[in-house]
């Protein structure tokens, strides 16, 4: 389960040779830039060092907007296009990014101390992608480029979210308030600009986000140096070393379904390796790319090991209730992994971060034995579970695929409903509600909601062909819970082809207009996304966010 059928065939294609025309039911992909595909297997492996990210660095305060007398700190990042190195033996590549970084500087932040982002666009007025005017958003007759800042995760309110259709044009900037009323989690922040966000996103709009508490920093988990933050994306290069995102073969229909890359990008380099010490580390994991599911493992040399044991902490929303062992991670786009991994049996050797069968980064680990300060809790923080009595609310919501008469998809819908119509999901403030994702297609779409953060339920196997034909749900099997890495809180969930996946949400926080949709982006951009309303008044409580330990 989890990796979606199409994907799956796009990638073992991909190992056998090149991306270009795998499958029939897919639309003809012609590059953008005109010039040909590079083949990223042909470059030398682990010869980048992995970048650090830096830090958003703070400006200055400004007084909060709910209470002028408050000061809140202030960070302003700047949305720039430059070039940068993504591998030894690649001609620099053209980005876009915030600040010179890409992914992003990583934005620092407290579990109940907001903060002000002034997000400014200073991209070129010149998109480096072609753009599909028949995409809802995207239409002719509007500035070619625009861009606004959504932060994904983030407890804030309507105005501040990074709605669709709240773009901006180069030369303008928007300043947002993030509460931070929420248990700490890995964030991400990137573009979400309607119709042409897959475009942004590929030319690099993004990076990540944290927030911490003091609860969390008394587990005395490995911290600083020993804390690394991994954002994993797929990109495809032309010769000349810049990003290529394929467009359909017909000149009125550019939009291609998903698009896979064969370079694997951790933090913004290709086969980058990092020297690490010989004791535990926090590795933060995030998968940035548009379409791609990863499906990762570390092998070790020392043991013959291809599939070495680490140990799950947590997911998208923060820590999972106690640590799992696992051996592999399952990552949809926007979902995250934070995960221990002891170096320690593993001195003077190597450590090879793979994807499938694909080697992506390596860990040189320093035959020095070093002092570990660090704890491994047995337990972390406390999840409480929703309970199914207390939803006062449950929606059947059907993931759709439109195709042409030659079953090419066309266009991703949920519930049947386009972007444009009617608000139908209108849940009241504080209750709390089940959405049931009844997905008819042959894909996995990872589905987000923005504002909540949400548990899963169940998946459970249902017949795709009695749904269409009468309307009933007739399910095949028994339901499934979730895998123990997902068993915390979420806000992406991945909904398996010919699956109920059922999750359980309470709309905290903010009343107002806010987004559910599929984290595939070429689908977002093509109709697989809806509003919502929380509906209600809205009673600013301060949330008890820290349990207390023993
Ligand atoms: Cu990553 Cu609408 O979000
Ligand atoms: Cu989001
Ligand atoms: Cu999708």
């Amino acid at each position: 389960m989890g990796i979606t059928r199409r994907s799956f065939l796009m990638q073992s294609a991909m190992a056998a040779a090149r991306l270009a025309g795998r499958e029939s039911r897919w639309p003809l992909m012609a590059n953008s830039s005109g010039s040909p595909r590079f083949e990223a297997s042909s470059l030398s492996q682990f010869v980048d060092p992995l970048p650090v990210l830096p830090r958003v660095p703070q400006v200055g305060y400004r007084p909060s907007p709910e209470n002028a007398g408050v000061k809140l700190p202030y960070f302003r990042v700047v949305m720039h296009q430059f070039e940068a190195k993504i591998h030894r033996d690649l001609k620099p590549t053209r980005v876009w990014g915030f600040g010179s970084n890409s992914p992003g500087p990583i934005l620092e932040m407290r579990a109940g101390e907001g903060v002000l982002v002034e997000w400014i666009n200073e991209l070129p007025t010149r998109h480096l992608f072609t753009i599909d005017h028949n995409i809802h958003g995207a239409e002719a007759g509007q500035p070619d480029v625009r861009a606004v800042v959504h932060l994904h995760g983030s407890r804030t309110g309507p105005a501040n979210d990074g709605y669709p259709e709240h773009w901006y044009a180069p030369g303008k900037s928007v300043v947002c308030h993030y509460p931070n009323g929420q248990e700490p989690a890995m964030l991400w922040y990137h573009d979400h600009a309607l119709g042409i966000n897959r475009l942004n996103m590929f030319a690099g709009l993004f990076g990540v986000s944290f927030v911490r508490d003091e609860f969390e920093d008394s587990l005395n988990l490995p911290r600083d140096n020993h804390e690394l933050p991994l954002v994993l994306y797929d990109r495809i290069f032309d010769v000349d070393g810049q990003l290529a995102y394929p467009v359909g073969a017909d000149p009125k229909a550019r939009w291609v379904p998903e698009v896979l890359g064969d370079a694997i990008l951790v933090n913004g380099k290709l086969y980058p390796y990092i020297e690490v010490e010989a004791r535990k580390y926090r590795l933060r994991i995030l998968n940035g790319a548009n379409a791609r599911s990863f499906h990762l493992t570390f092998s070790t040399t020392v043991d013959q090991q291809w599939f070495t044991r680490f140990h799950l902490i947590g997911s998208d929303q923060g820590l999972l209730s106690a640590p799992v062992e696992a051996t592999r991670v399952r990552l949809a786009p926007a979902e995250r992994a934070d995960l221990i991994f002891d170096f320690s049996r593993y001195a003077g050797t190597r450590v090879v971060l793979r994807n499938d069968n694909f080697n992506v980064m390596e860990f040189r680990v320093s035959a020095r034995s070093s002092r570990d300060e660090s704890t491994f809790p047995k337990v972390l923080r406390p999840v409480r579970k929703l309970s199914e009595s207390d939803a006062s609310k449950t929606r059947i919501l059907t993931l759709d695929e439109i195709d042409d008469p030659a079953r090419r998809p066309v266009m991703n819908l949920l519930n049947n409903t386009r972007w444009n119509m009617p608000v139908t999901e209108n849940p009241t403030l504080d209750s709390i509600e089940i959405w049931n994702f009844v997905n008819l297609t042959d894909d996995d779409h990872p589905i987000h909601l923005h504002l909540v953060r949400f548990q899963i339920l169940d998946r459970r196997p249902f017949s795709v062909y009695t749904y269409k034909s009468t309307g009933q749900l007739k399910y095949t099997g028994s339901a499934v819970p979730p895998e123990p890495g997902e068993a915390g809180w979420k806000d992406t969930v991945r909904a398996q082809h010919g699956t109920v996946t059922r999750i359980i949400i309470r709309f905290e926080g903010f009343t107002g207009r806010f987004v559910w949709h599929c984290h595939i982006l070429e689908h977002e951009d093509n109709e697989m996304m809806r509003p919502f309303d929380v509906v209600g008044t809205s009673i600013p409580h301060p949330p008890s966010l820290s349990p207390r330990r023993g």
